[in-house]
């Protein structure tokens, strides 16, 4: 599975790309507007040149009209960038032309596997179930998500699934075992995935032995 990461911080961004592990951000109109102050188009233009992966970029029109202008803009600043369009008539007509000029999208504010189902069939590149949010109804997200990879495999869909909406490292190790492609996680559970006690402990005392060692 490929870790992305959930923000529209590039000092974040930065940071995790030295450690090597994330191949891809995702980024949505609330994360832009964290970064208070800052033209969106040079926002996204940044952290393409931080991150060689896929980078999404969240269209905000509700028309078919307007969301292609919108991806058609967005998709010419750079050849990383993915077009976030949400899961609706209008955004699965717009994902369909999109996907005939060779415009990769991710089908955002999926919460069912028939959405999810849908957006394939439209020719997504990418559909993003929010697990966290389903739990929030106390619905099981990672029900919704194994349901959806069930689905995806029966039909050997092209589709990629990315676990979105991850709220701690538990939903990163469920959206492993069911099989999604990526899970994007914000920055803080992307630290604690790197953190045991054990591996503390174990540093310390290698470190304590080692003083033994230097000083014989
Ligand atoms: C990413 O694609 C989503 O926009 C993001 O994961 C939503 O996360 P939230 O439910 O914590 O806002």
């Amino acid at each position: 599975m490929e870790i992305y990461l959930d923000t529209a911080n590039v000092d974040e961004i930065r940071e995790a790309v030295d450690w090597g592990v994330i191949s891809g951000v995702t980024t949505n109109p609330t994360l832009i507007a964290k970064e208070s102050g800052r033209d969106f188009h040079e926002i996204i233009k940044e952290i393409c040149g931080l991150v060689q992966g896929p980078v999404s970029a969240e269209a905000v029109s509700l028309d078919v009209e307007g969301i292609l202008r919108e991806a058609r803009e967005l998709a010419a600043l750079n050849p990383h960038i993915v077009i976030k369009i949400p899961v609706t008539e209008n955004g699965l007509a717009a994902v369909k032309v999109l996907s005939s000029e060779g415009i990769r999208t991710n089908v955002t504010l999926v919460f069912s596997p028939l959405q999810a189902l849908l957006a394939a069939r439209a020719g997504a590149t990418y559909v993003s179930p929010f697990i966290g949010r389903i739990d929030d109804t106390g619905q099981d997200g990672s029900d919704v998500l194994a349901d959806i990879m069930d689905i995806f495999r029966n039909y050997q869909l092209e589709t990629k699934v990315i676990a979105a909406s991850i709220r701690h490292p538990r939903h990163v190790l469920e959206a492993a075992r069911l099989g999604a492609d990526i899970a994007t996680v914000p920055f803080k559970v992307l630290k604690t995935m790197f953190r045991h006690p054990l591996t503390d402990h174990g540093i310390e005392r290698f470190l304590a032995d080692w003083e033994k060692v230097i000083k014989g």
